[in-house]
């Protein structure tokens, strides 16, 4: 009897086994079961001044260069002789060494004006004599001499503007005139395309000429559509015009604030559904250098006296999206507020200054006086200004992020300062420090830890474990911006279904990982200054990538907690991020200087010294200050292959103090090539990471060596090469290695909806063949028809665009085989979301 209850047992076990061989993916949910809380707070937004991100976006301002301002040099700038404006030197945080930087400059006198009429007609120029804001003096001095045609001042918008037939438009003028002979009146004139082709709407402003500021307010109506107009003022004739401000809004903002947001732009973000907005950057926050980075207080008041700033991205930021904007915005979106303060350190990878010690606390209360101005009582100083700005009641200021990608051991030493002195007035807030997963000893007290990724797709598919072992017991996380962005076109599908298989890993994680931003938020279609971004925006439209509606589906199926899930799934893809392809190496560092000899190459046993760096090998200089001996001009380098060499760091060692370079197609410069990184900023951290021609890196893999190289003596450096892997020895220790592994391209989560009373599934399948997934829900009565919620799209390679913004979005039909147990077939390229009801 024994025997046979045995042998049946085995039958059932190999028919369970065989069962869950056939599928793709097998998952047993425990329905009773209580896993982690989904925290409220998982998904929100990060929004940051780039790809005229506000400019021309967000911000509801229709004009460019309202203020005059945008050819302001920050104060110790210069144009070059090549136009490009270059930063003063400062001395960088991480490399120790001093470093400037260039950027774009527009070589127009007033950009996005012009005066259209004869050139003999008048002289214009920017002055900042005797101005009307001494926070923003510049205006455009316009004299026009006695002349038969009357001239327009002319504004291009931000690449066109929208008029809508029937909607309504504020102008606000500054201006100083003189002299005007004839009629004393300006006509404004909302034309459809340049230079007053076609007047959709005007009105008459009647001017005082007595030579001192006036202000002029006044509303015109669409009278019918333009999508990529212009605004002109045509001015009567003979006289002195001083322009210190011209600002045009639609009436109709997001919720009806007044300097408020573009309403279908916000809409876009309100979509999301976010739990929160992190503002405002990245590296806006820090700045090119300390003096231009960004101050919050001179965000406050009247627009037309805000000060702006050159963005280290290229074009100004007029602050016009400012601070108590930023707040109002989250109250409009009913999501929580996190600011992003200056630690006196300027952008790591633009000058790096840093502030004096003895300036820290300057610092330290520019941030406690923002978070006065959001929270603080009225009778404060800040609380009382806020108060007075027309919000007695508290912001809803719930994090602060003490710097934005600031590291080492000068941050360290800031961090704690600034924790402890708003810990101490404001306990109830989230303190956010820059480290990473594996936060520094030196912080005494860390809430949650940000940490960011831009990735290749492998780097989110390949990594479904990256918290797993993530100490419980540590500083939460908050993933401030991640995004795939690699080798994935300008974000098509297979990136936005890396991200799903990201964020099922972010959910199973909940217990740790309380928050997640996507970054960049916009782009504006004329300003891509980073390769991949969530929401693309033009004059008259705004659109969600395939990320978006990712981002959408997980922040609306947001379920209250994770239910016990037991996963079978087959793998079926290599991981791509490494097999060797036969390439050219390199030695060298990055902005320093480093020592090699004694290179060899084993190949088959056989051993060859290659030439004497010194002797007979180049220094070559290849993105920006990363110095390369190229070294085997011969033959590329092959799985197999192992080259030896000695290496001595120089004492003023750069970011890296060496740098192993290889898959270089070419004996060239700017091409993608993949590296592995020693001592990265000085310290004993190894990576293996891949970049691209343009610049742009990406980790595959981080580790750190037992101990920091010294600069004093010669290292042994032993590099193995695989076809799928890599190794390295240094000084007969290992210190990476990485070795290619299967991984699978189907992910999942699954959690119960509390308020609904629904299991909520989610599946990705990132293959481009459907897979079938068996699912079986224990212990609980389950409502058959339920709905499916799906994003998919035939090829992987797809993007939406403006000509087909719908191209990959959500579908939802009605699903009716749920029970304890059915299968369902995932569609290639997709994200599926399984809901039904079920009693607990
Ligand atoms: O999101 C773009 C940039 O990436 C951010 O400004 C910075 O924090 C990060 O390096």
């Amino acid at each position: 009897m024994r025997t046979n209850i045995t042998i049946l047992f085995l039958c059932i076990i190999a028919s369970v086994t065989s069962q869950a061989r056939q599928y793709d993916m097998s998952l047993k949910i425990d329905l009773l079961s209580h896993k982690a809380d989904i925290p409220q707070s998982l998904y929100g937004v990060f929004f940051e001044e780039i790809n005229h991100a506000g400019e021309g976006g967000l911000y509801g301002e229709m004009l460019q260069n309202r203020s005059f301002e945008d050819k302001t040099l920050p104060e110790g700038y210069s144009v070059g002789d090549d136009g490009r404006l270059w930063s003063y030197e400062a001395r960088n945080y991480g490399t120790g060494r001093m470093h400037k930087g260039n950027y774009n400059w527009s070589n127009l006198p007033y950009p996005g004006w012009h005066v259209s009429g004869s050139q003999s007609q008048y002289s214009a120029s920017i002055m900042t004599e005797a101005p009307n804001f001494v926070t923003a003096p510049s205006y455009l001095h316009l004299d026009i001499k006695e002349s038969a045609e009357p001239l327009s001042l002319c504004n291009e918008g931000f690449w066109g503007i929208r008029y809508e037939r029937g909607k309504t438009y504020r102008l606000r003028i500054w201006l100083r005139a003189k002299g005007i002979s004839g009629q004393k009146s300006l006509e404004a004139r909302l034309c459809s395309s340049n230079d007053n082709a076609a007047i959709v709407g005007s009105a008459n402003i009647k001017l005082t000429d007595d030579g001192a500021w006036h202000e002029y307010n006044i509303e015109i109506t669409a009278q019918s559509d333009a999508t990529s107009g212009t605004f002109s003022m045509t001015l009567p004739g003979k006289g002195t015009y001083d322009f210190d401000y011209v600002s045009l809004f639609p009436k109709d903002t997001y919720h009806g604030r007044p300097n408020g947001m573009r309403r279908d732009v916000a809409e876009m973000v309100e979509a999301l559904h976010p739990a929160f907005v992190r503002w405002p950057g990245g590296c806006e926050v820090e700045g090119i250098s300390l003096n231009n980075r960004f101050e919050w207080r001179k965000t406050l008041g009247d627009p037309a006296a805000r000060p702006g700033v050159f963005d280290g991205w290229g074009y100004r930021n007029s602050y016009g999206f400012g601070y108590k904007e930023f707040l109002d915005f989250c109250e409009d979106l009913g999501a929580k507020a996190m600011f992003v303060c200056n630690v006196g350190m300027s952008c790591i990878g633009r000058t790096g200054e840093y502030s004096a010690e003895g300036d820290i606390q300057l610092y330290i209360q520019e941030a406690l006086d923002a978070i006065e101005y959001a929270i603080g009582d009225t009778t404060t100083v800040w609380g009382g200004y806020r108060a007075r700005e027309g919000h007695p009641a508290p912001y809803p200021l719930a994090y602060i992020e003490i710097g934005n990608e600031n590291f080492g051991p000068i941050y360290e030493h800031r961090y704690n300062l600034f924790y402890d002195a708003i810990k101490k007035r404001y306990p109830e807030l989230t303190l956010i420090s820059n480290d990473g997963m594996q936060p520094s000893q030196e912080a005494q007290h860390i809430d949650m830890v940000d940490p960011h990724w831009y990735e290749k797709p492998d780097g989110f598919f390949g990594n479904p474990t990256r918290f797993d072992n993530y100490d419980r017991n540590g500083p939460k996380i908050y993933v401030g911006e991640y995004a795939c962005n690699n080798g994935v076109g300008t974000g098509n599908m297979f990136a936005a279904l890396s991200e799903a298989a990201f964020l099922t890993t972010v959910e199973r994680n909940a217990d740790v990982v309380k928050m997640a931003s996507y970054a960049p938020l916009f782009e504006h279609e004329h300003d891509r200054a980073w390769p991949v971004n969530l929401i693309w925006i033009s004059s008259d439209k705004v659109m969600g990538r395939s990320s978006y509606y990712v981002q959408q589906l997980f922040s609306k199926h947001r379920f209250s907690y994770n239910l016990a899930t037991k996963a079978m799934i087959k793998p079926e893809t290599k991981r791509e991020a490494f097999l060797l392809e036969p390439g050219y190496f390199a030695l060298g560092n990055f902005g320093g200087e480093a020592a090699y000899r004694n290179v060899h190459m084993i190949r088959n046993r056989h051993d060859m010294q290659l030439p004497d760096v010194t002797d007979s090998c180049q220094w070559t200089t290849m993105h920006n200050n990363l110095r390369t001996y190229y070294l085997w001009h011969g033959d590329k380098l092959k799985g197999g292959d192992v080259i030896e060499f000695e290496m001595k760091p120089g004492k003023d060692g750069g970011d890296e103090m060496m740098r192993f370079i290889f898959d270089l197609n070419d004996i060239d410069v700017n091409q993608s090539a993949r590296m592995l990184c020693i001592g990265q900023r000085n310290d004993n951290s190894v990576s293996l990471k891949g970049f691209y021609g343009d610049n742009s890196v990406w980790n595959i893999l981080d580790g750190k060596a037992d101990e920091q190289l010294s600069a004093e003596e010669w290292h042994k450096v032993r590099v193995e090469m695989h076809e799928d892997g890599i190794c390295c020895v240094v000084d007969g220790k290992e210190v990476l290695s990485f070795q290619t592994n299967i991984i699978n391209r189907k992910f999942y989560s699954a959690g119960y909806d509390e308020e609904t009373g629904e299991v909520v599934i989610k599946l990705v399948n990132a293959n481009e063949r459907k897979c079938t997934a068996h699912i079986e829900l224990n212990g609980s009565q389950i409502e058959r028809n339920g709905r499916v919620i799906q994003l998919r799209s035939a090829s992987p390679l797809d993007e939406n665009d403006f000509s087909n913004p719908k191209r990959i979005y959500p579908e939802e039909r009605p699903f009716n085989r749920f029970s304890s147990s059915f299968d369902y077939i995932m569609p290639s390229n997709s994200v599926t979301i399984l809901r039904t009801k079920c009693r607990k």
